[in-house]
């Protein structure tokens, strides 16, 4: 049952290529447009939408993070995401023409239950993206839209993050399609480079070992830092909560930039911090995190980096140096992540702890 791995964990970090295939598997007509199954809302419906609210928890409200990334981007409509824990009591401000997108992979966290149900009260429009069929959450909400991950038995999240990132990138180029604010060329050309994410995903699996060696010398490690800028700031803080939850080391995650307004303070010497380095592009987004790491590096710091390949300015100040495939920005979530699962993983078992049920901790979290 669990393809010859030692946990069930490990198992669902491997299927994450064949998720990630699964996942977007179908969501085109012959003649090239996206469609989704059980979208349920008319264009007119989407049309209308001049605000989305993305609602989730733990993991999924990661996922939420990088989809307002990819949905403003594309669509240029204005996205705000909340922990759904937090959302009802601070009095939204709701109506039809906002969408509420409730992410979760079980389909019955209770908080995002409870949200959605405030958002209906309000008559917004709800959309689940869910990979639990028949669950909780997406009967209660108007449309949804499955990750197709397959079940997934380790209580910590790996390949429904994945997946998740998937169908919010879907549900962007989506409503980028009926909107118009993208060409249609323009959205093929997307899922194309989705379409190869997959294999990306497991040019990252064949150095599992690179990482899962460096996780055994940080059996002694008291706290690790995770540092990201754009979409690999959320990878930061879903790197760290991976760590902290497995492993049960002290990890944080933190905005690059936000380094010199106080957490900086942090770094002494010999400290792991683990760098999602950007791609390398146009705007400035590269370099302000190269001089991020080289500050860090400069106090002391041991930098781990994820960086992708082909990218020399980063070896001066790396102490450890991870490649990741050359992808779009927006995309590289869906590599980026990766290591830091195997390395979370490695690092937990490696220390002998239990990855599938880590204490205190339960697959589906049914009270508020
Ligand atoms: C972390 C993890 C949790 C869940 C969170 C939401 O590995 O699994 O943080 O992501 O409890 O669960 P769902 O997505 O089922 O609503």
């Amino acid at each position: 049952e669990k393809d010859g791995h030692d946990w069930f964990m490990r198992k669902e970090i491997f299927e994450q290529p064949r998720a990630v295939a699964d996942s977007l598997l179908g969501r085109r007509t012959a003649d090239g447009l996206l469609q989704l199954d059980e979208m349920r809302l008319s264009d007119d419906d989407i049309r209308e939408v001049d605000k989305i609210i993305i609602i989730a928890c733990g993991t999924s409200f990661y996922a939420g993070m990088v989809a307002k990334y990819a949905i403003e981007h594309w669509t240029r409509t204005p996205v705000e995401v909340e922990l759904a824990s937090e959302f009802r009591y601070r009095d939204p401000i709701l109506d039809y023409s906002t969408l509420v997108v409730a992410i979760s992979q079980s389909g019955e966290t209770a908080d995002t239950l409870q949200a959605i149900r405030h958002a209906r009260t309000q008559r917004s429009k709800v959309l689940a993206i869910c990979n639990t069929n028949g669950s909780t959450i997406p009967r209660e909400s108007d449309a949804v839209i499955y990750t197709h991950a397959g079940p997934e038995i380790g209580v910590a999240s790996t390949k429904g993050f994945l997946t998740q990132l998937v169908a919010c990138y879907l549900l962007a180029l989506y409503v980028a399609q009926v909107k118009g604010t993208r060409y249609g060329d323009e959205i093929t050309e997307i899922i194309h480079q989705l379409e190869e994410m997959p294999d990306h995903i497991a040019t990252v699996l064949e150095s599992a070992e690179t990482v899962y060696e460096l996780a055994r010398t940080h059996l002694n490690t008291k706290s690790v830092l995770f540092l990201g800028r754009h979409a690999g700031y959320p990878v930061a803080l879903e790197g760290a909560l991976k760590l902290k939850e497995l492993a049960y080391i002290h990890a944080e995650g933190f905005a690059a930039g936000e380094l010199k307004h106080g957490p900086i303070a942090l770094i002494e010497e010999g400290l792991p911090v683990l760098c999602v380095v950007p791609p390398q592009g146009r705007d400035q987004l590269h370099e302000k995190m190269i001089s991020g790491i080289q500050e860090v590096r400069a106090r002391g710091a041991r930098t781990i980096c994820l960086a992708e390949e082909g990218d020399t300015s980063i070896e001066p100040y790396a102490d450890v140096l991870i490649r990741l495939p050359r992808v779009p920005v927006l995309l590289q979530p869906l590599v980026a992540i990766v290591p830091l699962q195997l390395f979370a993983c490695e690092l937990a078992t490696a220390m002998g702890h239990d990855v599938d049920q880590p204490r205190n901790l339960a697959k589906s979290v049914t009270v508020e």
